[in-house]
């Protein structure tokens, strides 16, 4: 196979070919421009602050939850949250993640066991000043909720894409921008439609998280940012009491 650097993206990844058939190296290829009408649904003021603060309402019962029943959830809602995930902005529109939805025992189970040896070894010898200010969480180095969650949601960062040219076969190193924050804005979304949906979730970054490329079989322009368990949460389940802590208004909101 060969490799090139260049840029490409979607319109070559889709068939599109930019570069000279007979020249063996494809060139920067980007999507031209075609503007379309913006489809914005006007609403009246009244309503606007009805959707606001039932959207806010909803999100501030959003806990992060580490006891999971084994209750089936439906499939649809999670299937949900991945497409509004996939609506997020991100760099260039570039979309530069993937979503690996664990459902398999087997596998939650291999995923359970590596990150709990990771995160002993974090326990046992990380920086102490991290593992002071988990302390409040109440948290070790024990995750059943990896195994009590229905699913698991894997979210991956891609790096990169790697584009063939349809002429010449030639493959081409497509870089991403700004990957970590195009994926930080879909898992917000991902969360925000789990929560709406009715469901518990916990954003969990077992560290460090290399395990989990090798065990899904993901390629190697893809790496693993955030594992989210998603369910019901178990008969009993608690939180700690510092997570109900947030920062008032006036500490986070400055206007200019
Ligand atoms: C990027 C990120 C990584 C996190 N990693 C873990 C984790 O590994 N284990 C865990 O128990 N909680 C984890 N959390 C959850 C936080 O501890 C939790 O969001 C915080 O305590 C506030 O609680 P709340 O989510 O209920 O508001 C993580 C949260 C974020 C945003």
């Amino acid at each position: 196979m060969t490799i090139t650097v260049a840029g490409g993206g979607r319109a070559a990844a889709a068939g599109a070919s930019c570069g000279e058939p007979s020249s063996r190296v494809p060139q920067p290829c980007a999507p031209s421009y075609e503007p379309v009408p913006l489809v914005f649904e006007r609403l009246a003021r009244d309503e606007q602050l009805r959707r606001s603060r039932a959207f806010l309402d909803t999100m501030a019962t959003r806990r992060s939850c580490r006891f999971f029943s084994r209750e089936p959830v439906p499939r649809e809602l999670v299937i949900d949250a991945v497409r509004a995930a996939g609506t997020a902005p991100s760099g260039a529109n570039q979309q530069p993640w993937t979503f690996v939805v664990v459902e398999s025992r087997a596998t939650k189970e291999a995923i359970r066991e590596a990150a709990e040896r990771e995160e002993r070894d974090f326990y046992e010898r990380g920086p102490a000043a991290w593992r002071d200010v988990l302390a409040p969480l109440g948290t070790d180095a024990v995750k059943a909720h990896i195994t009590d969650a229905p699913y698991v949601i894997v979210v991956f960062a891609r790096s990169h894409e790697l584009v063939t040219d349809p002429l010449t076969k030639v493959v081409s190193v497509a870089k991403n921008y700004y990957v970590r924050e195009s994926v930080g804005i879909a898992c917000g979304l991902l969360l925000a439609s789990l929560t709406h949906a009715g469901l518990a979730t916990l954003p969990h970054t077992p560290s460090p998280m290399g395990f989990l490329a090798k065990l899904l079989g993901r390629p190697d322009n893809e790496r693993a940012e955030l594992l989210v368990p998603v369910g019901l949460p178990s008969e009993g389940a608690t939180v700690p009491r510092h997570a109900l802590e947030k920062k008032a208004l006036d500490e986070i909101l400055v206007w200019r």
